[in-house]
């Protein structure tokens, strides 16, 4: 490196390590990263000496702010009598809430080695972190129904703009998997992603309510109750018509991704057929999505290996079983899609190591980045696409938006692209809610997948990890 770069590199990585080990350097010290020069595309990005001093005191203010989490049931309280003040209070929560929970992750990713948080992609999602810190951390009080709409916007424009963020990170991670041992690596996603879902539904949550509030003006206070949704949450999700949608999605997609001709396995539900209970669509129909479209694949993919004649006989179906307990609902997902290779299997939950890894790099290059999220793709003539309507564009254009667009929130990729986010990121969708997904693999047989899902709502939301818990 240039002497210059030499210097301010080792100035950054000194800072880096002091202002985390020692309260006392602190005061004046700037956070990482520097400032890049040139597009990063393709070429080492060159770092500049007119890096963003910010001011540490600022997030270490907020750092030491808890987050407050919230349960589905609060949510849907929140929601039911919506009253003026409500919305100001839901405003202000908000409000508070963005910034303490950026800044906890702001904090986690200052924590990674050094070589980590100046990769392109990883220093991308710092900057657009650090930017909504500094943005929301300088709104004030919200007392008016002026300020809440600026809120709103504010709120618009961010959702809108970290839309790159899990493509950037997994990108991120996949890269720089040598330089961080697995279980770092993963704790760290895990946190990162579960704080950016529990970010965005309550922003979503609150830009819904104010929709809602605003199309209600006219009689504040009215009970807000009668629609199936209160903002996000869907207040009666019944799980066999889940299944039902996510199944004929899946389907249709294995069919377009798959030479004409094959056949497409059936997928029969069967158990308790009633079993309902609060959430998120979206949430569930990622999970669920993500575990049919393994299943499906992999069902299609041992049926042409093994079938003597696979363009006239059938697949095997696909089996799911709904139990509704006291407590729980659980969705059990059987394939004999010929289960999971053993060289995968202690990869499986694991975001950036594995067999796979270059397959997954390689498979990475293929998405265009613009994608919300991974599951926000779609594919038209055999080409991925960002899915046009995103959560952003959704909030902004209507509470309905995101509930009947059934491949808004599946993963539609095309089923043999494997990123290898699909299965950890169900489960922290999953884990999020209070939930589990556990996977078991019947060598050479199949896959049976459990998703237990609380059904009562009144679990809070899950901001740390178990591994973050014990440590
Ligand atoms: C995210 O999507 O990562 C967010 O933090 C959204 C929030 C800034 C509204």
């Amino acid at each position: 490196l240039p002497f210059a770069v030499q210097n301010v590199t080792q100035t950054i990585r000194l800072t880096t390590r002091l202002r985390v080990s020692s309260p006392i350097a602190l005061t004046p010290i700037v956070s990482t990263p520097l400032i890049k020069q040139g597009d990063g595309i393709g070429t080492a990005r060159r770092w500049s000496h007119s890096a963003k001093w910010r001011p540490v005191q600022v997030l270490d203010e907020w750092v030491a702010k808890e987050a407050r989490p919230i349960s589905l049931r609060q949510l849907m309280v929140f929601g039911r009598s919506l009253t003026e003040s409500r919305l100001m209070s839901s405003a202000n929560y908000v409000r508070t809430e963005l910034p303490t929970r950026i800044a906890h992750r702001i904090r986690d990713m200052q924590r990674l080695p050094y070589v980590v948080v100046t990769n392109p992609h990883i220093s991308d999602v710092y900057e657009l972190y650090y930017t909504a810190f500094d943005s929301f951390r300088r709104i004030k009080e919200i007392k008016t129904s002026e300020d809440n709409d600026r809120l709103c916007k504010e709120i618009s424009k961010m959702l809108h703009a970290h839309l790159t963020v899990i493509p950037k990170l997994a990108m991120g991670i996949l890269e720089c998997s040598d330089l961080i041992s697995a279980a770092e690596l993963d704790q760290f996603m895990n946190t990162i992603l579960r704080s950016r879902i529990s970010r965005r539904v309550i922003a979503e949550q609150h830009l819904a309510l104010t929709e809602t509030f605003h199309s209600h003006w006219f009689s504040p206070g009215a009970k807000l109750s009668e629609g199936e949704f209160i903002g996000e949450v869907f207040i009666k999700c019944i799980a066999k018509d889940v299944i039902e949608h996510c199944a004929k999605a899946i389907q249709d997609l294995a069919r377009s991704a798959n030479p004409p001709g094959t056949k497409i396995p059936e997928i029969r539900v069967s158990g308790h057929l009633d079993a309902s209970f609060p959430y998120i669509l979206s949430h569930l129909e990622y999970i669920v999505g993500e575990l049919l479209r393994n299943s499906v694949q992999a069902v299609i993919e041992k049926h042409r290996r093994r079938s003597r004649d696979p363009a006239a006989e059938q697949p095997p179906p696909i089996d799911v079983t709904l139990c509704e307990a006291q407590q729980h609902v659980i969705i059990r997902i059987s394939d004999q899609g010929g289960g999971i290779p053993h060289d995968i299997l202690p990869y499986l939950w694991s975001f950036g190591k594995g067999p796979l890894k270059n397959q997954r790099l390689a498979n990475l290059g293929r998405v265009p980045l613009m994608a919300a999220t991974l599951q926000e793709l779609r594919v038209e003539d055999g080409r991925l696409l960002a899915l046009q309507q995103s959560a952003a564009d959704k909030s902004g254009g209507g509470n309905g938006g995101s509930h009947d667009s059934s491949l808004s929130s599946l993963s539609t990729r095309p089923p043999n692209l494997r990123l290898g986010m699909g299965l950890p990121l169900s489960r922290v969708y999953a884990e999020y809610w209070a939930g589990s997904l556990e996977l078991h693999s019947l060598e050479g047989y199949g896959v049976d997948a459990f998703l237990q899902i609380s059904k009562l709502g009144n679990k809070n939301e899950q901001l740390t990890t178990r591994a973050a818990m014990d440590a």
